[in-house]
């Protein structure tokens, strides 16, 4: 089959969020902190009411109405999120629900782990079904679904919640470009969630910051070289930022994606430190890939510098979600496609590259790239990523408190009956109804 890649994608988040401006006031932090220092303007919150399943099966029902797509044409689905509410029962199964009437069973795939890479990983399973002799010619299904919250504390602020669900087959507007995938994946104890019955994470942030810039310079490295290698009439000339026409990252925090960018820009001037474009920010050339170019902070600004005005052309569209959601783990990386495919002209976007860098704690990072072919605009006009986000409903920073600790408190209990109002729904989203005594969840639709 020739130019997979992504058909069409849909995005969901809960219709309540808090303001981070409120937050600092809130948290008595100074005021800058998660606005500026962070870059984040809202999160998204959500009660007892939605859980992976539900966000899950919203993001599905939702794509497969907007597009008129038929369960039965669909032969693979897999899930990528770390919001587990079961050691056994994947969430794949539970979409198996939409499937029921289509009468199709026939559906590979489940789901996969690893901090916020799950959803990545599953779109390069989909692409490899796609081409493998095992392709039945039908579609892949993928979703990246996280409800991403915190303990009280530092890290509070960098939470969110959102699913992207992402439609992958043939002749694709969107397609990912081939033998470029370059992944860096290791052994490190930044984020992980041992608390089997907590929703939060154990995190030592600033070492997490730190792990995602190696990753980036691990991976855009190898994807320089695989690039050049396949793409570019003279391989020995490595690919730079300037030759990617945007850019889109894994959003912990936006401040964090503006440093990410300016450090491919640093990637590059360290293969070419003569070259004069660099010379504003050549000094820093001396850190190399030292343990000290991750700490100095003088030179994190330089190459923030040097990127802003590429920052806000090839990057700023993509973290529209991020910065009014917050972090969405798996989903991040996606909603951050999403945001720049919704709000991208196809005079702008269409025959440009797109290069997308994820990571998920742990750790397991890759970067590869799409390159749009052709116009988009149903995706674009089924997405409506920003008008969707201004209709939801702002919660005091006090009652944010409120619903985290109700989810803390109820998130994993049997017998239980669902106390959030569901009249706050946007209509179409799936909310929990029960759990009953032996643990199991039903669902309902606004
Ligand atoms: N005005 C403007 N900026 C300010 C202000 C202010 N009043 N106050 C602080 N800042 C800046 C700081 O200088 C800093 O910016 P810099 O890093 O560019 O220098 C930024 O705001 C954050 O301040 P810190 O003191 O570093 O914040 P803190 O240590 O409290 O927490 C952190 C930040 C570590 C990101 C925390 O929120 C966290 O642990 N988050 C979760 C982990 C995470 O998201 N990791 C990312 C990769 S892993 C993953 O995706 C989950």
């Amino acid at each position: 089959p020739a130019n997979v890649g992504i058909l069409a994608l849909e995005f969901y988040s809960p219709s309540k969020f808090v303001d981070q401006a409120e937050l600092e006031q809130f948290d008595g932090v100074s005021a800058g902190k998660y606005t500026i220092g962070l870059g984040q303007t809202k999160m998204a919150v959500c009660d007892d009411r939605e859980d992976i399943n539900s966000i899950s099966l919203t993001v599905v029902q939702n794509l497969v109405e907007k597009h008129s797509i038929s369960y039965k044409d669909i032969g693979f689905l897999e899930v990528g999120t770390e919001s587990i509410i079961d050691k056994s029962k994947s969430v794949k199964t539970v979409l198996m629900s939409l499937f029921e009437e289509s009468g199709n069973h026939d559906v590979e795939g489940i789901d996969t782990k690893n901090a916020c890479y799950g959803g990545t990983a599953s779109v390069f399973h989909a692409v490899n079904w796609i081409e493998s002799s095992s392709w039945d010619g039908r579609l892949a299904l993928i979703v990246a679904a996280d409800i991403a919250s915190y303990a009280e504390g530092p890290a509070r602020p960098t939470g969110g919640a959102g699913a992207v669900a992402i439609l992958i087959g043939p002749n694709a507007p969107v397609v990912l470009d081939q033998g470029v995938r370059s992944t860096h994946m290791n052994h490190l104890w930044d984020f992980y969630k041992p608390e089997l019955a907590s929703e939060y994470p154990t995190v030592d942030g600033h070492f997490s910051n730190t792990c995602y810039v190696r990753s980036v310079d691990a991976c855009y490295s190898l994807f320089t070289k695989k690039f050049s290698k396949r793409y570019s009439p003279n391989p020995e000339q490595l690919i730079k930022v300037q030759d990617i026409d945007y850019a889109v990252f894994h959003a912990p925090n936006c401040k964090l994606v503006q440093k990410a960018f300016g450090r491919l820009a640093y990637n590059d001037m360290l293969q070419d430190p003569e070259n004069e474009i660099y010379a504003s920010v050549k000094e820093y050339a001396k850190f190399g890939h030292s343990e000290e170019s991750y700490y100095d902070k003088a030179l994190e600004r330089a190459m923030m510098q040097f990127t802003k005005s590429e920052y806000q052309k090839k990057v700023l569209p993509s973290i529209y979600a991020s910065t009014n959601v917050g972090n969405m783990y798996t989903a991040s990386v996606w909603a951050c496609l999403s945001s720049l495919l919704s709000s991208t002209p196809d005079e702008d976007i269409v025959n440009k590259r797109i290069g997308v860098f994820s990571y998920g704690s742990g750790s397991a990072a890759s970067f590869f790239s799409l390159k749009v072919i052709a116009p988009i605009q149903k995706l674009r006009d089924t997405l409506q990523i920003q008008s969707r986000l201004e209709q939801r409903v702002k919660v005091t920073p006090e009652v944010f408190a409120g619903l985290l600790k109700l989810r803390e408190e109820t998130a994993l209990l049997k017998d239980y009956n669902p106390v959030g109002d569901i009249s706050t729904l946007v209509k179409g989203t799936y909310y929990l109804q029960r759990i009953d005594e032996k643990f199991r969840r039903t669902y309902g639709r606004a």
